[in-house]
């Protein structure tokens, strides 16, 4: 596929607890940053060891139109000067959405620009097409390479706070969910585990970061899969490791660590044994998610394999799934976003909502999207 003009995105995001807003310059295929700001809400949710969604909602009511004048100001966007508006319309905490889905209508609105809007988990894979670099200019007038990067067909693991979910492309926009979660989302078992063992808020970081802490110092020049699992004081399962299928359950890992906790309470005074807790916790969901994604690619043969959301960022998943792919199916290319885009972010919002548009049959309804648009808290991905 060939992409001839340049287009300009301006992108929101605020389905959960990040505030975010980007611009993003779509040139022959590759996606350019050229500006972008997210305002977290950790320390509003924190307290409360979860987000709270009428708190969210006052957040992203306060910062976003903030955020929104900031980036126009500083890249002195006129309206003529964009060419889409893209916003996130689900799934996602419904007073979350509104304040995000609002703030598009009312500038679709007043600008006369097209709005499209994006599914949170589509937003999570086109993560991946975001380039790192500064948007390229063309010298003399000579042609600038085509950018587009990524090799159809593509499966992605998709692991976030609300989602656990296996994908598979054989196309742009065109998803089929081959396996997930049947009960907690990954990142939702780091975050009910970071609680279980009174870490605090968001669990995903911190647990890693003891894991990681317990692995330098009792492994200092080893891998963690190069243990001696005889000699850890905890053993936790991997749910449905072994299952003829492609889904996944966290809520009985969860569960293990709170029995293990019920029965060892010293656990929790000790820093050395809760990290060496995390470790194994954060292995047994690594181990289910590296199974399942390998499993599923000896099914589809996919040309690429894709990570995308929250979870994503844990930098032992990126590597431990990252070598398998590597010893087990050689010829699968392995593309993981940058940390940064992992989390929730607005320019996977905007590259997203380019592909929508673009391979839209009908544009017409875009333009008139102000009209009829509505946020959707359970928005299905096809
Ligand atoms: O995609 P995301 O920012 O928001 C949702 O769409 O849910 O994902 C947030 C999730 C949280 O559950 C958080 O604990 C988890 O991603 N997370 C991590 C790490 N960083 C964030 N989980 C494991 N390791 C990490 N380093
Ligand atoms: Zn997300």
């Amino acid at each position: 596929m060939h992409y001839t003009c340049t287009m300009l995105i301006l992108a929101i995001e605020t389905s959960c607890d990040e505030t975010a807003v980007a611009l993003v310059e779509e040139k022959r295929g590759g996606f350019f940053v050229i500006d972008e700001y997210v305002s977290s809400q950790t320390k509003t949710h924190a307290p409360f060891g979860g987000v709270v969604p009428n708190l969210a909602a006052r957040d992203h009511l306060k910062n976003l139109p903030l955020l929104l004048k900031k980036i126009i100001a500083k890249n002195k966007i006129k309206r003529n000067n964009i060419d889409l508006i893209a916003v996130t319309e689900g799934p996602g905490l419904i007073p979350a959405l509104l304040i995000g889905t609002n703030a598009a209508k009312a500038i679709a609105y007043a600008w006369k620009k097209p709005l499209v809007g994006v599914h949170h988990i589509a937003g999570h894979i086109y993560a991946n097409f975001i380039h790192l670099v500064k948007s390229p200019t063309s010298r003399q007038g000579a042609a600038l390479p085509q950018f587009n990067r990524v090799k159809f067909p593509i499966l992605a693991l998709i692991v976030s706070g609300g989602h656990t979910e296996l994908i598979f492309m054989k196309k742009h926009m065109d998803f089929k969910i081959v396996g997930q979660t049947l009960d907690d989302a990954a990142g939702e078992a780091f975050d009910k585990v970071a609680k279980i063992l009174e870490l605090g808020y968001p669990g995903g970081p911190i647990v890693s970061r003891l894991a990681e802490l317990y692995q330098s110092s009792t492994f200092p020049s080893q891998q963690r899969s190069c243990r001696d699992s005889s000699k850890s004081n905890f053993s936790l399962p991997r749910p449905m490791i072994n299952s003829n299928n492609l889904n996944f359950s966290f809520s009985g890992l969860k569960t293990a660590v709170l029995y293990t906790i019920r029965d060892n309470p010293k656990t929790l005074k000790s820093k050395k044994l809760t990290s060496e807790l995390c470790a194994e916790f954060q292995q047994a969901a690594i181990d289910v998610l590296v199974s399942k994604t390998i499993r599923a690619a000896k099914k589809y043969k996919p040309k690429t394999i894709l990570l995308g959301g929250g979870v994503s960022a844990n930098k032992e998943l990126r590597r431990q799934l990252g070598e398998i792919i590597k010893k087990q199916i050689p010829d699968t290319r392995y593309q993981i976003p940058d940390t940064k885009y992992s989390l929730d972010n607005a320019a996977m919002i905007a590259v997203a909502g380019y592909h929508k548009w673009k391979f839209s049959k009908n544009r017409k309804p875009f333009y008139n999207n102000w009209r009829t648009f509505e946020a959707d808290a359970n928005l299905k991905l096809n």
